[in-house]
């Protein structure tokens, strides 16, 4: 169970008979009351070699799963494949996985959008429990539904939305995140306060070192109160037709920086840090927010330790190359989502393009 100084909380994704549950907290990988529901079910649990190696013993005992229904594949973004999705359909089959049977993703991102899309076609859709480790799967990919594989022509490119039936955010498996990973996780959190809600951007500020250091309130809260603003979100906007772009603030000049560097270089969070800032930037001089508003957002994830500037030698036509290959580009205007206030996003095209120019001059010409 949960001990008292880190009590569990539980919100719930509202999305009528699809509606799940997202417990918080510390020591849920072993608490068998939370895994009750899927003990009744037949199941199969995926996950990566890191992960494995700290977290799948506790789970497969609050499971009782013996090794014949658990797949360990490799960590990193490869493993969200076309071919891993044929290799677990196989499995999937071979030990005779029966439709009202669950899969277990137990992982990072990697391993929840590729465990959500198998799950969303095996059988033409199973049920499946997401098990974050990660602080960014805690915050925001283990909730909302979207699942998929990268194609060798993009990221993210085949998937659905296939929603959870439980998520089970324990914040003590971050203790043996990567540096690196918690940073890039913070990332996401930051972006939450910027594009709805300046007071959790406050107390972000005033927390940021509790969270550096995995103070358990501190990140207990973060991530509760992140995955509150997706909920709702979520619940509004299941299939981002409107409000659910909002959760994209900086993902667009991230998305150029992550395409530059060839999705090996950078983290994707950190190109979240700086697209954080390039929007902060941009959102000031089109006179949405003040300068000292938006200094203060790159002042906090400069002292987060993201990066707050693109990488060295991208220049302002890289980036007017590469976000015009954006999701985002409706009838070839391109559209981002800005601040109009802090806390306060929007999506939308009708800005000044001189100040984006100018924006893209601030952030590239002085790091080239
Ligand atoms: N579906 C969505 O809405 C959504 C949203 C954002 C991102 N994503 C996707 O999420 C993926 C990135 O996810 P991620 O950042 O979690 O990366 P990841 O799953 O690759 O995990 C990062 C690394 O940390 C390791 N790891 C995971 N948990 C650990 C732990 N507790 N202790 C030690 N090591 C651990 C992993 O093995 C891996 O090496 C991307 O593919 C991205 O496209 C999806």
């Amino acid at each position: 169970m949960p001990n008292a100084s880190d009590p569990m909380q539980t919100l719930t994704v509202t999305l009528g008979p699809r509606s799940y549950p997202i417990h918080i907290g510390g020591g849920l990988l072993s608490n068998e009351t939370l895994w009750a529901a899927a003990r009744e079910r037949p199941l199969r649990l995926i996950t990566d070699a890191h992960v494995a190696a700290h977290y799948l013993q506790p789970v497969a005992t609050a499971l009782q799963l013996p090794n014949t229904s658990i797949r360990i594949l490799p960590p990193g973004e490869p493993t969200k494949s076309l071919a891993n999705v044929e290799a677990i359909m196989d499995w999937l089959l071979e030990t005779r996985l029966p439709r009202d049977g669950w899969l277990v993703a137990l992982g990072g991102g990697v391993i929840g959008d590729l465990v959500g899309f198998c799950a969303s076609i095996y059988q033409r859709g199973v049920d499946f429990v997401q098990v974050p480790t990660t602080l960014l799967a805690q915050v925001d990919s283990s909730v909302g539904g979207k699942t998929g594989v990268n194609h060798a022509r993009g990221k993210n490119m085949i998937g659905a939305f296939h929603q959870p039936r439980l998520v089970l955010a324990d914040t003590d498996t971050l203790k043996t995140l990567p540096r690196r990973e918690l940073l890039a996780g913070i990332a996401e959190v930051i972006k939450y306060g910027m594009l709805g809600d300046a007071a959790f951007l406050d107390w972000i500020e005033q927390h940021l070192d509790g969270l550096l250091e995995l103070r358990d309130a501190d990140i207990a809260y973060a991530v509760r109160r992140s995955c509150e603003m997706k909920a709702d979100i979520v619940a509004r906007d299941e299939r981002e037709s409107s409000v659910r772009a909002l959760l994209n603030l900086g993902h667009t000049f991230a998305h150029a920086i992550e395409t530059y560097t060839g999705y090996t270089q950078w983290l994707h969070g950190e190109a979240v840090g700086t697209g954080l800032c390039m929007a902060a930037d941009l959102s000031a001089r089109l006179g949405w927010i003040g300068r000292d508003e938006a200094d203060r957002c790159i002042a906090l994830v400069g002292r987060s330790g993201l990066p707050t500037r693109p990488p060295q030698g991208m220049t302002g036509d890289d980036f007017g190359r590469l976000m015009a290959l954006d999701k985002k580009v409706a009838s070839g205007q391109l559209r981002l989502v800005l601040m109009r206030a802090v806390g306060d996003a929007v999506l939308t095209a009708d800005f000044d393009p001189d100040a984006l120019r100018q924006t893209l001059a601030a952030f590239t010409t002085a790091a080239d």
